[in-house]
């Protein structure tokens, strides 16, 4: 069964939703008028605490955000999902990142056909490589042990892999990671100007094998690895990831070094598969099981959950709310944890590739909202950066708050001293600073009443800003697995319901194509193709 197509705007539901909206939201008197609502709006699930209290709903709202996913139909579109049915439509294609990291549930079928024994075997692939690689019985071709690791591939190919190799740089092996994704060329020769051809492994990761960027760069990285060796050694130091066998073949990497990737695994969600080498190789197998464990955890807890204690439902529901019904435009992550800097941009793609669509699954041009952008930057960084809007601007941005229980590395003065800014954001946010409470604070710093009158409008904090907090215990391959699941999950559930196929990409086709034209323009003599004005002038600026 595909997934349903119907315009969540015909619900009774959202339409419910929409009066709803009208009404006047304040969270200092929402908390005042229920005692209970920490309680009654927060997720308690083992290692995980979810407070979303600090929203802007009442149960009125929260009831009818859950009848929007019983009216969409989402329990049965989750069973679609889990069972590998070709939910991504216009590819013909299942969706089935989750069966990877799936050591209980080997029911998936693709085409009839069962995957599990194929998914176990490159799992087992995996670890090898990883085991040997970091024990010094795979070799490089000089007879050394590798020293470094570098993952060339961009998108889904990098974004997952690299956010969760450094998310988990406490728990490395030794084996220096490296990442090369831009075309530019002065990031790859940044790169490789410091390594050692004799003890680099190289892993190529690309899907498709012919994404532009990837293949140039693994060129440039072969060529520069055949000054100081042969080509009879690449296969010692270079292994690929890729569903494009023959390609790779072509690339001049033996068979023996290609691990397999699959059309039901969208690139930005195959972190899990082989293209998750370089986490392998530089947190140990071990731990990669750890992450896919984590992940497989949400994968259940998402499966049978109720909907009001579902975690990926009801931070997907809380999206919706702001995007759809309060004109929020975008949502920030901010992750109290320098480990997760790159977590932001990974959910960039995983969330704006997959939902920034504006056509249903019928095809029709929607009237309502769909993906919204999302960004963010670790605190406190971030807070001495943008937070001055999200405090005092106009617009309403939904800030998911990610804090740990303990440190890595064991420093609690400082964790203290993180963990207080995380908590007192979210209470700032929430309950700003009235027009008195400016007052007396500058009437105690005896300022003239002048000078009090003048100052009091731009001290104000108007708060009522809605933060959801993300309590872990700690910070483990594991925990890391269950939280990059529980968004992967919620931007499912946005999709189910916004009525679109999140699991294409048509989007980036274009820009695609017309670099090729261009590209041809810009070597040869003249500019050939057809273009505007203004990338007439630009080009030719360009080539003087
Ligand atoms: O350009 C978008 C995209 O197709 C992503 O979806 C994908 O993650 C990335 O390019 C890389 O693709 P590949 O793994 O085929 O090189």
């Amino acid at each position: 069964m595909s997934l349903k197509t119907q315009s969540p705007v015909n619900f009774n539901s959202w339409k419910e939703l929409k009066v709803l909206s009208k009404k006047e939201f304040n969270l200092k008197s929402l908390f005042e008028s229920n005692l209970s609502r920490f309680k009654d709006f927060s997720i308690h699930l083992d290692d995980f605490l979810i407070d979303y209290s600090k929203n802007l709903v009442d149960k009125k709202v929260v009831d009818q955000l859950l009848k929007l996913a019983h009216e969409a139909d989402l329990k049965h579109a989750i069973q679609s999902y889990f069972n590998g049915e070709k939910i991504n439509e216009t590819e013909g294609r299942a969706v089935l990142h989750t069966a990877l990291r799936s050591a209980k549930n080997n029911s998936a079928k693709v085409d009839g056909i069962d995957i599990y024994g194929d998914v176990q075997s490159v799992l087992a692939k995996i670890k090898t490589f990883a085991d040997q690689v970091n024990s010094g019985e795979r070799k490089s071709y000089s007879g050394q042990k590798f020293t470094d690791v570098v993952n060339i591939g961009i998108g889904g190919s990098d974004l997952g892999p690299q956010m969760i190799v450094e998310a988990l740089s406490y728990y490395q092996t030794g084996i220096q990671p490296h990442f090369i994704s831009n075309v530019d060329g002065d990031h790859v020769l940044e790169t490789i100007n410091n390594l050692n051809p004799e003890t680099t492994l190289f892993l190529i990761v690309s899907k498709s094998f012919t994404t532009q960027e990837t293949l140039t760069n693994a060129n440039t990285v072969r060529n520069w690895f055949l000054k100081s060796a042969s080509k009879e050694d690449v296969k010692h130091n270079f292994v690929a990831v890729s569903t494009n066998i023959s390609a790779v073949e072509d690339f001049g990497i033996a068979k023996e070094n290609i691990f397999p990737m699959y059309d039901w695994v969208g690139g930005r969600f195959s972190l899990w598969s082989a293209a998750g080498l370089s986490i392998a190789v530089s947190i140990g197998s071990e731990n990669f099981q750890g992450l896919l464990d984590g992940a497989e955890e949400m994968d259940t807890h998402f499966k049978t959950a109720d909907f009001e204690s579902n975690m990926p439902v009801i931070l997907a529901l809380l999206g919706i709310w702001y995007n759809n019904f309060l004109e929020a435009e975008s949502e920030a992550i901010i992750p109290y944890t320098q480990y997760l800097q790159k977590l932001a941009p990974y959910l960039q793609q995983a969330s704006m590739e997959s939902n920034g669509k504006s056509v249903d699954r019928a095809g029709v041009k929607v009237n309502y909202q769909t993906g919204t952008i999302v960004w963010g930057e670790p605190g406190t960084n971030s807070q001495h950066a943008f937070f001055q809007l999200i405090h005092q601007g106009t617009k309403l941005i939904p800030s998911d708050f990610i804090g740990f229980k303990k440190p890595l590395h064991g420093n609690s003065k400082h964790h203290d001293i993180l963990m207080a800014n995380y908590f007192a954001q979210t209470e700032a946010l929430m309950k700003g600073k009235s027009q008195d409470e400016v007052h007396q604070e500058l009437e105690a710093q005896s300022l003239s009443v002048e000078d009090i009158q003048k100052l009091v409008p731009f001290k104000v904090f108007e708060g009522n800003k809605p933060t959801t907090s993300i309590l872990i215990d700690k910070l483990t391959p594991k925990s890391l697995g269950k939280l990059v699941a529980m968004y992967e999950h919620k931007i499912f559930v946005q999709g189910v319901i916004w009525n679109i196929f999140s699991y294409d990409q048509w989007g980036v086709e274009l820009g695609k194509q017309l670099a090729k034209n261009t590209l041809k323009d810009i070597q040869s003599a003249k500019i050939e193709n057809p273009h505007d004005s203004s990338t007439n002038e630009l080009l030719k600026h360009y080539k003087s």
